[in-house]
């Protein structure tokens, strides 16, 4: 177990409620020094989470929830958070050789925010704070990129891909179809894992990642990502008249100007959240909008590896017409005879396909109608509130917690 010296204990407990009313203060300014300094970060950075605030959050909450963790104050449990982080870190290459810079920023916008307060122990016993928690992280990615049989360095095991196909699925989503460039077959994967994917945006905007799920056949020969393209301006989340928010970057662009023959730079594999859990217990798959790749993999490899395996499929939209891949669940309920299937559509007009046996509610999802068996392993995977509302009825209906997991597809976890 990690433990934090007696003395710097003592000055983090008494400095903590400061650091955290002024968390995202410090991560805002630390982000800020740390792109004057390294502008070659810039890139590996989501700059739609800077411009929302959402990353400067997660890594603020972060560093406080650990140094609540480390002196007492908090029975959170820390493996799930940081093998998320740990995932997240390595589908993204991090090395342990960047993070000095991150500590060296982090430090001195603590510093800068709050000011005098910063005496000489204080900013030791944060500096503590800050590779206890790093050493955790630093040794995690390091089994992860051992495991995956990659070297220890920045962007490790990023490969081209070819886009084979591009096929259109719904008004707003698209999966592409990708083959290593060089021609070797594609690696296999478990059910739930993603990619990160790098995109040059073009017009000497640089290059973003993105993370994508695998939401095709693990084992195949090629990989597909199931991307739903964001629209911004004034009626999109988060935009007004006077402020429109702009389109979704990376989705935008491999919508309107990515086309087959074109190459991407892909990541491995990573991802710590299964879409499966373990063969011999019933499956319960929640999924809403793009949410759903991750259950489709699962569905994918368990139509072959275990077939008769009780799987309850339940899937939110906004209608038919917008859930992906929807045309995929007549041939997998073929094949998996004991797959059911639960449909919420908010606009249920436009009716079933005709050869898939699904019960189809209209309106706003009920958890409170979702079945499952006791023994049940769930997944849940779409929009916060979605998720916090269908865990919140699960948990209540006796699902005990560790029964339950589930992916964001953004940065952060669910509260509790
Ligand atoms: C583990 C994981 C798996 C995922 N799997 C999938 C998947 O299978 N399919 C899928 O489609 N997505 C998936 N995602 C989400 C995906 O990674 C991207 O977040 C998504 O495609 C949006 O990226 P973008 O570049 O298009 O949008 P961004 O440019 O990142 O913008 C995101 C949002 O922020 C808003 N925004 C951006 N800049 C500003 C600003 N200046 N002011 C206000 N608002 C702003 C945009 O309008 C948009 O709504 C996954 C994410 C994770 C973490
Ligand atoms: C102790 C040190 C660190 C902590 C506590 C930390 C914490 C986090 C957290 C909480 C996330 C969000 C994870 C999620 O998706 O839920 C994240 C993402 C990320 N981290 Fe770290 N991190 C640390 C070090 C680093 C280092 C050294 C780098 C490399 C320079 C780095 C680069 C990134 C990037 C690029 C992302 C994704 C950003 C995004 O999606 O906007 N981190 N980190």
């Amino acid at each position: 177990m990690t433990v934090l010296s007696k003395s710097s204990a003592a000055v983090v407990t008494a400095t903590l409620p400061a650091v955290q009313a002024h968390g995202e203060a410090i991560t805002s300014r630390f982000y800020q020094r740390m792109f004057a300094a390294h502008p070659e970060l810039l890139e590996l950075f989501n700059r739609g989470n800077q411009a929302t605030g959402r990353q400067q959050a997660a890594l603020a909450a972060a560093v406080v929830a650990y140094a609540e963790h480390l002196t007492g104050r908090s029975t959170v449990s820390w493996a799930p958070i940081l093998d998320r982080i740990a995932h997240k870190h390595a589908s993204l290459g991090i090395a342990a050789t960047q993070y000095p810079i991150v500590g060296r920023h982090l430090l001195a916008a603590v510093g800068e925010v709050l000011g005098d307060a910063v005496t000489p122990e204080v900013a030791a016993a944060w500096d503590e704070v800050y590779w206890l928690l790093a050493c955790e992280l630093v040794a995690r990615e390091a089994r992860l990129y051992t495991v995956a049989g990659l070297p220890l360095q920045a962007d490790a095991g990023w490969r081209p891909w070819r886009i084979v196909e591009k096929i259109p699925e719904t008004a707003d989503v698209v999966s592409l179809i990708l083959a290593p460039a060089d021609g070797d077959p594609a690696p296999t994967f478990a059910p739930g894992q993603y990619v990160s994917v790098a995109v040059d945006l073009g017009g000497g905007q640089g290059r973003q990642i993105r993370q994508y799920s695998l939401s095709g056949r693990p084992g195949a020969a090629t990989w597909r990502i199931t991307v739903k393209r964001l629209r911004g301006g004034a009626g999109a989340a988060g935009g007004s008249a006077g402020s429109p928010v702009p389109d979704g970057a990376v989705s935008s662009q491999l919508h309107g100007r990515t086309a087959v023959g074109d190459v991407l730079r892909l990541s491995p594999a990573f991802g710590e959240v299964s879409s499966i859990g373990e063969l011999g217990v019933p499956l319960l798959l929640v999924s809403a909008g793009i949410g759903v790749t991750p259950a489709m993999a699962a569905l994918a490899q368990l139509s072959t590896v275990a077939p008769a395996r009780e799987v309850v499929l339940v899937h939110a939209d906004r209608s038919a017409a917008a859930h992906p891949l929807r045309h995929e669940l007549p041939e997998l309920q073929q094949r998996m005879p004991n797959l059911s299937v639960h449909l919420w559509y908010e606009d249920a007009t436009d009716g079933e396909l005709p050869d898939l046996k699904a019960t189809i509610h209209s309106g706003w999802i009920d958890p409170a109608r979702i079945p499952f068996a006791p023994d049940t392993y769930a997944h849940l995977c779409g929009p916060v509130p979605f998720m916090a509302q269908v865990r919140g009825e699960l948990l209540l209906r006796g699902l005990p917690a560790e029964r339950i997991v589930y992916e964001v597809f953004g940065p952060g976890m669910l509260a509790g």
